[in-house]
């Protein structure tokens, strides 16, 4: 429903959605919470006014709480619960500003931008690499450089765009010299990563290359063996996060090889295209049509 807002407000909202940009949130969409969701957490399906599910010029406040809808003859949940539930690109906002100006493991060191991540926030599919590299360090967002083209690429062959998905990454910090992030350091970031994904809720990860594989599944196997199947996921979130309260079964996750593998052995790229194509089928997406 239209509000008018005064200018006070229409400016704290402007800066707001300046701040989600900066943050690579893009797409504001309203999308129903299903009447299971919402008895879960003790609410009536209540009409859209009531309950509102997303951020948009309208409904981003100025104010946090006044963002919170009161449900009609239901125990209200708390607040930071009901803003989860409302809204993700502000819970998106919140995780990030959990996150901080972070110094949890030694890669902080070297950083020059922490790569929080990016896309649309009800994204179906989830892409999640392995860490920042140095064009991804410098901007400030994931796979921005050569594997970032052709991670472009491979979403462009589903007959999507990159801003369809959402795109994060296991560590938020680029590794020195690009190596490979410790499992400490996996671990330390990975909390941030599985709220990330308890807020997007796809219906598929996809998962690329072997580290991200590990640190999503704990799983300790190849790639080989890893890839070519889907995977039940539930994110494993820390005791204290608010995501607690949302329903998260039925993410499902695929592992295929990294683009920057596929850059090194393009013959990977067939098994790939599986991988992807398996996923396509499961969301019952067709690739686009090819030009003659
Ligand atoms: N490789 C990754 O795993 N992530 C990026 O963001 C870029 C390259």
């Amino acid at each position: 429903m239209a509000k008018t807002l005064d200018p006070a407000a229409k400016q704290a909202v402007s800066d707001r959605l300046r701040y989600y940009r900066d943050l690579g949130i893009y797409d504001f969409y309203t999308r129903e919470v299903s009447a299971e969701t919402l008895a879960a957490l003790g609410l009536n399906a209540a009409p859209a006014e009531t309950v509102e599910t997303s951020a948009t010029a309208e409904n981003i406040s100025a104010t946090p709480d006044e963002t919170m809808a009161t449900p009609k003859k239901a125990k209200a949940p708390s607040a930071a619960t009901l803003k989860i539930l409302n809204d993700r690109p502000v819970a998106l906002v919140n995780i990030r500003a959990d996150l901080g100006d972070c110094t949890r493991c030694v890669l902080h060191q070297g950083r020059n931008k922490i790569v929080f991540g990016v896309g649309n926030v009800n994204a179906d599919i989830m892409f999640v690499g392995e860490g920042p590299g140095a064009d991804e360090d410098e901007q400030g967002e994931p796979f921005v450089g050569r594997a970032g083209q052709l991670l472009n690429n491979m979403i462009s062959a589903m007959g999507i765009q990159r801003e369809d998905v959402y795109i994060a990454n296991v560590v938020k910090c680029r590794p020195p010299a690009n190596r490979t992030p410790e499992r400490e350091e996996c671990d330390t970031c990975s909390p941030f990563l599985m709220r990330q994904i308890a807020i997007v809720r796809p219906k598929v990860i996809v998962a690329l290359g072997a580290t991200a594989a590990k640190a999503l599944l704990l799983l300790n196997d190849s790639m080989a063996n890893l890839r070519g199947k889907f995977y039940d996921f539930t994110p494993t979130l820390p005791t204290d996060a608010p995501e607690h309260a949302l329903e998260l079964s039925g993410i499902k996750l695929a592992v295929t090889y990294h683009p920057a593998y596929l850059l090194r052995d393009p013959r990977q790229k067939k098994e790939t295209w599986k991988d992807l194509q398996m996923v396509m089928k499961y969301l019952g997406m067709k690739p686009p049509a090819k030009s003659e």
